[in-house]
């Protein structure tokens, strides 16, 4: 009987085991996780999967989820509605194996609401401000569904003929790479997977920002040590951080396409740097393949993309059509294919999509009623950043701040320009909902001070201009000409500005001009508007121009005109609160430049960080063969770290702990600051260092650190910067990261160029 209940049992167990559905790994263990989902996937749902799709007019929203449903898409970008991808998630969730999708968006300086644009956002030298922009925008997008946005964009820009040199942080390699790994910790908190979290892609992997020329998606030819002393740090800095992933961007670099770059995404990325996420290439970047003159079509674009190392196909087409063709001959293989899905479904694991795949698109009950709403805005923050942002560059008689009283002139074709407000890539950020200048001033003086406003002038008088300009914006026309003639204009804004004490003039680029593929052949602010500019001071009355513009301009003659110069660059939502705050006082400016302001187009490539050379201009001390354009005085119009305050300050005493370092020691090089004017302000005191004398050519100095702080009036304090042997190293000729011995200077400023200097000697 025993026997016989034992064998029965044993029976019972066995058959139970031959029913059971194979049981699949725990979810917490993401590799086995991911690895038995791969073994369940036939060939064509893995090519799905490595498709990222535009939901706009490329496919009609029934056939997107139609191909979802049918495994054939692995994500979309450009939705940012809950009620708009749930369906999409819906139609996932029916998929044979139900792999969740993710939704994507340039959630770049702001979702909703905007914030400054990126060379603002570097220009408040804050990191709790730009942490500041990367959560709310966070929050945001994922209260918009969103999983995943393409930024931060860390391209190093050093040449502002570049649209796209407005969406980066300047010039410097280390205050851009600050900037992006504050960037990335707040887009994606303590882990992608939170709700309102959303994973950061680096872009664009890599040098994008040193196309020759400045001309957009023009190749790349740049020296290995460049590279990687300069340009590839931020990168590298912002994976460090965490970055779910990479975009790879559009241009060659040293003739090899980046879409097709083996020895960047596999040997470098991959290997040298360990990187683990996605990559994913720019839109229509393997397509552009054949274009590069590298691909003879389409089947070779593909196959070139998925062997260097591209996981995922933005806007795919290629991908879908060629994969099939190009495994079924063993061109490419079933490694590569899995290698490629096993990132792009290690990225949605990561955001938590695995374990709810409506983590952020939440239940249909919770959906808000406008997801356009004002009060769905973080007006406060974006005011607050907004403010820290902008740089004051000159201030005679000072003439700023202004009273809140008598009448003031506001004038010029950015003053009431709800649209330019909010800068290039602005996401969701809708133009009614910005604080124009005009209305930040009119809220100022309310019941104090009388505000006449008069356009001035067209952004543009140019009509071949005017019409690329609004040939960018497929919903309205970005920039509204006013018909009538300049003349009629400019005297409007002279007749304002007779009746005034002062002319506020709100002047420069409108937000197309700045913007991807809207490279510049000049800096200058255009002619229609250095016409009223004229027209304006000669009425003799105290002249501030507020600038609004995405890169450095060329302002020499406008510095001779104004009395103050206030650069707002692209200021978001609350731009025009915070300009208006800066103007009256009721915030004392303390931003700095994170680019060298040129004199004129021809002296660019201008940056405050070149190599060293046989023959330096020396300024004060004339002659020939020296290194200088000898029709324009040489040097920068505002040098990079530069910026003026209400207040002033003094730097003094920048003395060494000691003369010597030790390998592996430190070394405190310690300054006094003291606010010697009459109110309270921040300022920012930036340490650079020298390497005297090295194996290479080595930067005229580097910036390596600094601290932004907050005096009272009279207040002094001692600040101490920390210098170690890693503060020294860099990639020499054979790339190997070095402190060589000898000596370094330290140099201490409140801007790049007017420097204390001390040396110490690396043992
Ligand atoms: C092209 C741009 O180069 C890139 O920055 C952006 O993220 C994608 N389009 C998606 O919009």
């Amino acid at each position: 009987m025993m026997k016989l209940s034992l064998l029965g049992l044993a029976m019972g167990l066995a058959s139970q085991a031959a029913l059971a559905a194979p049981t699949a790994p725990p979810l917490q263990d993401k590799q086995a996780f991911i690895e038995h989902l791969i073994s369940q996937m036939t060939e064509a749902e893995k090519i799905g999967q490595l498709r990222l799709i535009s939901i706009g007019p490329e496919m009609p929203r029934d056939k997107i989820r139609e191909e979802i449903a049918a495994g054939r898409i692995g994500g979309t970008f450009n939705s940012r509605t809950a009620p708009e991808n749930r369906p999409m998630q819906d139609a996932a969730m029916r998929s044979r194996l139900k792999i969740p999708m993710f939704f994507a968006y340039d959630t770049v300086h702001g979702e909703r609401t905007i914030f400054p644009i990126g060379l603002g956002m570097a220009a408040t030298w804050d990191m709790e401000a730009v942490a500041k922009v990367g959560r709310t925008a966070a929050i945001e997008a994922s209260a918009d569904a969103l999983d995943m946005t393409f930024a931060p964009m860390v391209d190093i820009a050093r040449d502002p003929r570049w649209g796209r040199t407005s969406e980066g942080f300047g010039e410097d390699t280390y205050l851009t790479s600050r900037i992006g790994q504050v960037m990335v910790r707040s887009f994606q908190g303590s882990s992608p997977a939170n709700p309102d979290s959303i994973m950061a892609i680096v872009k664009h992997f890599a040098l994008y920002g040193a196309v020759e020329g400045g001309r957009d998606y023009n190749t790349v030819d740049m020296s290995l040590p460049k590279m990687y002393n300069d340009y590839l740090p931020p990168y590298r800095a912002a994976l460090d951080a965490g970055a779910g992933g990479v975009m790879v961007a559009l241009n060659s670099i040293n003739g090899v396409p980046a879409t097709s770059n083996t020895w960047l995404m596999n040997d470098l990325l991959r290997k040298e740097w360990g990187f683990k996420g996605v990559t994913i290439s720019d839109h229509g970047a393997i397509q552009e393949l054949i274009r590069h003159g590298v691909a003879r079509d389409g089947r070779e674009a593909a196959k070139l993309a998925i062997k260097a190392g591209i996981d995922m196909s933005m806007n795919d087409t290629l991908y879908g059509e060629e994969l099939p063709g190009l495994l079924k001959s063993g061109e490419v293989t079933q490694r590569e294919l899995d290698q490629a899905v096993r990132e792009v479904l290690g990225a949605k694991y990561d955001m938590g999509l695995f374990k709810d795949p409506y983590v952020r698109i939440g239940k249909a009950e919770t959906d808000l009623k406008d997801y356009y709403g004002n009060d769905r805005l973080h007006r406060e923050a974006a005011r607050d950043v907004a403010r820290r942002s902008l740089v004051l560059l000159e201030n005679r008689n000072q003439t700023l701040p202004l009273k809140k009283a008598g009448t003031i002139a506001l004038v010029g074709p950015l003053a009431d320009a709800p649209i330019d407000m909010m800068g290039s890539w602005a996401a969701d950020g809708k133009p009614v909902h910005s604080v124009t200048v005009r209305e930040g001033l009119r809220r100022a003086v309310e019941g104090k001070a009388k505000l006449v406003y008069a356009k001035g002038s067209n952004v543009t008088g140019d009509k071949a201009i005017f019409d690329y300009l609004n040939f960018l914006n497929f919903d309205a026309p970005e920039i509204v000409d006013d018909p009538r003639p300049p003349a009629v204009l400019i005297d409007e804004a002279i007749k304002a500005a007779k009746q005034s004490d002062v002319v506020v003039a709100v002047v420069g680029e409108s937000r197309g001009m700045s913007h991807e593929s809207s490279s510049r052949t000049t800096l200058e602010i255009p002619a229609s508007q250095r016409e009223l500019i004229k027209a304006l001071k000669a009425t003799g009355k105290p002249l501030v121009l507020v600038l609004m513009n995405g890169r450095p301009l060329s302002i020499s003659w406008e510095r001779e005109q104004a009395d103050a110069i206030l650069e707002t660059w692209f200021a978001g939502t609350e731009g025009g609160n915070a300009i208006a705050d800066v103007l009256f006082g009721d915030y004392n400016p303390s931003g700095k430049l994170a680019i060298t302001f040129p004199r004129s187009v021809g002296q660019i490539p201008m940056y405050y960080n070149h190599t060293r050379i046989g023959r330096p201009f020396t300024p004060g001390k004339p002659g020939n063969y020296t290194s200088q354009y000898f029709e324009e005085p040489n040097g920068p119009l505002y040098p990079f770290g530069y910026g003026l305050s209400y207040s002033s300050f003094e730097l003094s005493g920048l003395n060494l702990s000691s003369k010597d370092l030790k390998r592996g020691d430190t070394l405190d090089a310690k300054v006094t600051v003291k606010n010697t004017g009459k109110v309270a302000g921040e300022t920012v005191v930036q340490l650079y260092l020298q390497d005297v004398s090295a194996s290479m050519s080595r930067p005229v100095k580097e910036l390596k650190n600094f601290q932004k702080l907050m005096l009272e009036p009279g207040e002094t304090r001692t600040l101490t910067f920390r210098i170690s042997e890693d503060d020294l190293k860099f990639y020499n000729g054979q790339l190997q990261r070095v402190a060589e011995p000898g000596e370094f200077n330290v140099q201490v400023g409140l801007d790049s160029q007017a420097v204390q200097q001390q040396s110490f000697e690396l043992l």
